[in-house]
């Protein structure tokens, strides 16, 4: 019997392949874990099914063999966001600078998610 802990709650997953065995074992899996999962596959039918029997799936039709179709996966991950777009690595910088600022002398062991609202959903 397997335990669900939760230990991917708030966690987008990509699972490529994930319409039929390995896969879809993965996808289900990840999302017993709490994760939202992305189904990429060639197989339209079968990985909506997939989808559709998750509690946050979404199926993207993508051939991995295809350089530009992972772009569709970029994407959909972005749109995910309440704020459209994916954090760069100057938006960290940034919230971090704020931390280590005199602006910031009050605040202590606070999380500041830099991530477009996602977790605020
Ligand atoms: N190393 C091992 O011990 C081991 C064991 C089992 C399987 N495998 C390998 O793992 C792989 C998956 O096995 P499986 O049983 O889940 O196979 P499967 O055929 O059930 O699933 C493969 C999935 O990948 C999708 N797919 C194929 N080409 C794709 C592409 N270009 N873009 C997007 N999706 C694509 C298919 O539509 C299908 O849904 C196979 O290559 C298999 O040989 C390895």
């Amino acid at each position: 019997m397997m335990i669900n802990t939760g230990k991917l709650e708030g966690k987008i997953a990509i699972v490529t392949g994930a319409a039929s065995g390995l896969g879809k074992a993965i996808a289900h899996r990840f999302a017993s874990e709490g994760a939202k999962v992305i189904i990429a596959d060639l197989l339209q039918e079968a990985g909506k099914t997939v989808a559709n029997a998750l509690r946050d799936g979404l199926f993207l039709k993508v051939d991995v063999s295809v350089p530009s179709e992972p772009d569709a996966l970029r994407q959909a991950m972005q749109n995910m966001n309440p704020i459209p777009g994916m954090p760069t690595p100057e938006d960290v910088a940034s919230a971090a600078l704020f931390l280590a600022s005199d602006e910031a002398r009050f605040i202590t062991g606070v999380a500041l998610p830099v991530d477009g609202g996602y977790t605020a959903r």
